[in-house]
């Protein structure tokens, strides 16, 4: 089980690797959907990559960029 936190999740991705990114903030597995979303008109941002490169996906919900970090969470206090 992965926590939500302040600051973005960095990972790895290959080409061809296919990701399922949870877009309503509730998985248990953050930031991967777990299923979680079926009680929210929400769905999972999936994505296939076409190249090995390093992502930043938002770990704050915040980002208006989601799920890829926009920095926002630079702004949030600790306690959120
Ligand atoms: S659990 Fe959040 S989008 Fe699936």
């Amino acid at each position: 089980m992965t926590k939500w936190k302040n600051e973005p999740f960095s990972m790895n991705v290959t080409a061809g690797d296919i990701k399922a990114f949870c877009m309503c903030g509730l998985s248990d597995n953050a930031p991967f959907c777990d299923g979680a979303h079926v009680t929210t008109d929400k769905k999972p941002h999936v994505e296939k990559f076409t190249e090995d490169k390093t992502i930043y996906i938002c770990g704050c919900r915040e980002s208006s960029k989601s799920p890829y970090c926009d920095g926002t969470h630079k702004t949030l206090s600790e306690t959120q």
